[in-house]
């Protein structure tokens, strides 16, 4: 099926149509400035805006950096404060006029990633971490979705992981990607003790530097690896969930 793919970033929102069978684009990609500040209205219309500039008509699903259960946004880390306890499936319908799905952003992209990338036809717990403005996770057990494990939002340190170690952290310390990746080890190695995965898959924007900062990571177990889909995870992770929920496969 082709069906849109909406991805809402902290600093972007960008969507395209995607060929659900084999995870490719059938369209380009577009992207559009996430409205600051990113309030439930303004980016109501941004996503508007990107809909009607790739003239798509139908349904579609967007991953939202936040927890969302039953459609209702229900944290707000990384976004305008305002969007807790609106539910923005049904904002979103009602200013598109289709129906429109909405889960967390690392599920969605740890659902394509599952599908198309780096974790096709991985058992056991295999753990999705998107490193970008926050930090994303996404749980697997036999390829099946927890949905909602925010483990982003760990204390280390005496601080939440994601303001210690996500891209936005590296960035604002001006860390060098050595000094981050001993950082970003102890955060896996936190995470592994608590819930001990098989395999972490590191995506979101620093997955691209994985060569940079993968001689940091020891861990005694687990598997770590680098995403295949990088930056189109949430797009095309978005649509495929849209078709799950037309077919009542996912939960939300
Ligand atoms: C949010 C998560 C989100 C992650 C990545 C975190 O701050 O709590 O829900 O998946 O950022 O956007």
């Amino acid at each position: 099926m082709e069906i849109l793919g909406i991805d809402i970033g902290g600093s972007g929102i960008k969507g395209a149509v995607v060929e659900t069978t084999t995870g490719e684009l059938v369209t380009e990609r577009v992207r559009i400035k996430t409205p600051q500040p990113s309030t439930p209205e303004a980016v109501a219309d941004t996503i508007k805006a990107l809909v009607e500039t790739i003239g798509y008509q139908g349904p579609m699903a967007c991953g939202f950096p936040a927890r969302v259960i039953n459609g209702t946004v229900l944290t707000a880390a990384n976004i305008d404060k305002s969007w807790v306890n609106v539910h923005v499936e049904s904002l979103l319908k009602e200013k598109l006029g289709n129906e429109i799905f909405v889960a967390n952003d690392a599920d969605v992209a740890g659902i394509a990633e599952m599908t198309f990338g780096a974790g096709c036809g991985e058992k056991g717990k295999v753990l999705i971490v998107t490193i970008g403005t926050g930090i994303g996770t996404a749980m697997f057990f036999n390829g099946e979705l927890l949905p909602n494990f925010e483990m982003g939002h760990i204390i280390l340190n005496g601080d939440d992981a994601e303001r210690y170690c996500s891209d936005a952290a590296r960035e604002k310390l001006d860390l060098k990607w050595k000094e981050w990746g001993k950082r970003f080890n102890e955060y896996l190695n936190r995470i592994d003790f608590l819930v001990q995965p098989d395999l972490f898959i590191l995506g979101g924007g620093a997955s691209k530097k994985f060569e940079k900062f993968k001689e940091q990571l020891h861990l005694e177990n687990a598997r770590v690896i680098p995403a295949k889909t990088l930056n189109l995870a949430g797009i095309i992770g978005a649509a495929v969930y849209c078709e799950r929920r037309l077919n009542n496969e996912a939960t939300h």
